[in-house]
């Protein structure tokens, strides 16, 4: 099978490919076009798998930076979402996201649609923030 392709300025030692989700009708806004909260709701799940990786456990989006929306998303788009570890804090992982487009008539090219940059916070059982144990770690 075909390894996705990952964009030249993706570097794939810092990169990973979290999603790849084919977008349907049901995603549109009232134009026809996709709607920018599904795709923001994607890019939360796929920033999450980094942090949940790091938290080893339960954790919380608390923040979210610059998410800016480059190019439209159309139905029928195959969206890659890769992540990549920037920051861990204290109890705050923060995690950037890239979100890639392939369309026919040439799913072999990718458009690069969304960028963001989500912080989540390790929490415990009863939701409050519990700290990083770095040591643990799993590698990315
Ligand atoms: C996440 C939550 C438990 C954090 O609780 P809190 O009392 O605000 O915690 P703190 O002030 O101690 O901050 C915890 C960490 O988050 C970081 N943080 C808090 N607000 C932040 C922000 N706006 N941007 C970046 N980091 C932030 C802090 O710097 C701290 O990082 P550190 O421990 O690495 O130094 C709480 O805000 C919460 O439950 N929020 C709702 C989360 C949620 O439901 N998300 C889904 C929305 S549908």
């Amino acid at each position: 099978m075909n390894r996705p392709p990952i964009s030249e300025t993706l570097d794939p030692r810092q990169w990973h490919l979290a999603i790849r989700v084919t977008t349907m009708p049901a995603d549109t806004n009232a134009y026809g076009d996709i709607f920018g909260g599904w795709l923001m709701s994607q890019a939360d799940i796929a920033g999450s798998t980094v942090a949940i990786q790091v938290a080893q456990g339960r954790i919380a989006t608390v923040a979210v930076k610059e998410f800016r929306f480059v190019a439209p998303v159309l139905v029928g788009d195959l969206v890659n979402l890769y992540a990549r570890l920037v920051r861990v804090g204290r109890s705050s992982i923060t995690v950037e996201v890239e979100a890639w487009a392939q369309r026919e008539p040439d799913p072999t090219s990718t458009h690069r649609v969304a960028t963001a940059t989500f912080t989540y916070v390790a929490v415990s059982p009863d939701g409050r923030p519990r700290p990083v144990n770095i040591a643990g770690t799993t590698e990315l």
